[in-house]
């Protein structure tokens, strides 16, 4: 086992590789390629699905969380993930879009089951917080950075940006504290590691279905 200061580095390095290779050609989901307001809205509603699933997520998980003061950060995440949703609803309804029409797309669904059987919390927080808000969070700066995204995407976002980093830096100290035997480590290592795959496939299946080049 190593020390879990350098293991939860050895993470972030794994995850902070993964983001760089999303700068050649920022995705889809960072709303920088697009070029309608069709495609945008399109994003948006399946970042809204994923804004309420990570709700559901955090819900789900209070009962098998028995480290108190995660179970409470999981219940705050799990109200704040819901004033997301709702931004991102208002959003898309002031548009004159319906939020609720959308079907999620079937690598999404999958990165959303497979990270609801991550069964303990260095797990969780490695694979869906640590690495998931890091990967979300970066794209969404990028969006805010860009010139050439509008500001009707922008707004919703810099307040969802806010929480996302707080999501982001909380599993860290999570994982220095709890990730402090062999076996959790490889676990963990492991979260993250399924979440980067399904994340690349749905970023990648997003871009498609999202530019219409494919049904998905
Ligand atoms: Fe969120
Ligand atoms: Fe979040």
């Amino acid at each position: 086992m190593i020390k879990t200061k350098d293991f939860l580095q050895e993470l972030l390095d794994v995850i902070a590789v993964f983001c760089q290779t999303l700068d050649a050609q920022p995705p889809a989901y960072s709303y920088i390629p697009l070029e309608t307001d069709e495609a945008r809205v399109r994003v948006m509603k399946s970042r809204l699905f994923n804004e309420l699933r990570a709700a559901d997520l955090f819900g789900t998980w209070l009962k098998t969380t028995p480290e108190l003061e995660v179970k409470a950060i999981m219940a705050e995440s799990a109200h704040e993930e819901m004033e997301h949703a709702l931004l991102l609803t208002k959003r898309i309804r002031d548009l004159g879009y319906e939020p609720f029409d959308y079907k999620p797309l079937p690598a999404q669904t999958a990165m959303f089951n497979a990270i609801e059987g991550l069964a303990d919390t260095c797990q969780r927080m490695a694979g869906f917080s640590l690495a998931g808000e890091a990967v979300a969070t970066y794209l969404t700066q990028k969006c805010l950075n860009a010139s050439t995204v509008p500001d009707w995407i922008k707004q919703p976002y810099r307040k969802i940006t806010q929480d996302e980093e707080g999501h982001g830096s909380m599993p860290q100290a999570v994982l220095q504290r709890y990730a402090n035997t062999e076996e959790r480590q490889d676990s963990a290592r492991r979260a993250v590691a399924m979440r980067l795959v399904l994340f690349r496939e749905y970023l990648d299946s997003l871009d498609r279905w999202a530019m219409g080049k494919d049904r998905w």
